[in-house]
């Protein structure tokens, strides 16, 4: 019988963008496996409603339960939000969102405690990253930045064009007024901007970026709870990996050659509403 620390971590995404947290993941926690989930057929989460986002969001776990994971990452800035209390009910694994990861390293980098967010429209809504900001210190100023256009502009691979400079200054405009000196990039698709935005606003703001504090955070999670797989993944299975959408397979593996260190050998497409 297999311990349960060599069991996979399941994570899961509206879509491509959580892919960001999938590359830290395995950069930070090589030993690690992992079943990664995309919603690809109801992708954007970043404007509907948490009603929705939290329905959507427990059929994935239902999917991610039957793969017999030992923790759940949701690499969505968007349910994190909505969704992370509604699915800690509803399991005793643990689960983790990325906007608490997030807050807490932008509370500690903060040095005039004036904090930045952009984020889908949902996220900024929610005030998720708000409330765990505020909940690790009082005094921190949060600015929020809803950035709509920007998931679309990395999805069709335009992270370097003079039209994306142009939008994303407009959003940054808004926070460097307010004086922010430090920036969470907010969403899964972001991180892919970090180039872009940090030409824009130069060294003196640190930008931080919450797929990188999650694996961290997730490191952390997986050692307290005596859950960190000990058995190295590569050797015990030498492609530690499976993905899993619900629509645009092809176009998945094609997203997910540019950002993973690894090829996605497949991703199989499932009846997500069945769960
Ligand atoms: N993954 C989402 C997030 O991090 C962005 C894409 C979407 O709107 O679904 O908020």
């Amino acid at each position: 019988m297999t311990h349960l620390s060599e069991a996979p971590i399941g994570l899961f995404d509206s879509g491509l963008g959580g892919l960001t947290v999938a590359r830290e993941i395995m950069r930070n926690l090589p030993d690690e496996k992992i079943v990664y989930f995309g919603d690809t057929a109801r992708v954007p989460y970043g404007n509907k409603s948490k009603g929705t986002v939290v329905r959507y969001s427990e059929q994935i776990l239902r999917f991610l339960l039957t793969q017999n994971i030992k923790a759940v990452v949701i690499a969505c800035n968007t349910a994190s939000a909505m969704a992370l209390e509604a699915l800690r009910d509803k399991t005793d694994l643990p689960v983790l969102g990325v906007v608490s990861p997030g807050a807490v390293m932008a509370v500690k980098a903060t040095r005039n405690k004036r904090v930045g967010v952009m984020a889908t429209k949902s996220t900024i809504a929610s005030e998720s990253y708000v409330k765990e900001i505020h909940r690790l210190d009082p005094e921190v100023t949060v600015v929020g930045e809803p950035c709509p256009l920007l998931v679309p502009l990395v999805e069709e691979g335009w992270t370097n064009t003079k039209i994306t400079d142009e939008i994303l200054q407009h959003y940054l405009d808004h926070l460097m007024a307010q004086q922010v000196d430090t920036i969470i990039m907010g969403c899964t698709h972001y991180p892919l901007l970090r180039n872009a935005i940090a030409r824009l606003v130069g060294d003196e703001i640190t930008l931080v970026n919450p797929a990188y504090e999650t694996a961290l955070a997730l490191k952390k999670v997986l050692d307290e709870n005596g859950l960190l797989n000990t058995t190295p993944a590569n050797k015990a299975d030498p492609y530690p990996y499976r993905f899993f959408v619900s629509d645009e397979a092809e176009r998945f593996r094609d997203f997910a050659g540019m950002i993973l260190p690894v090829d996605v050998r497949s991703a199989e497409m499932i009846p997500i509403e069945k769960y």
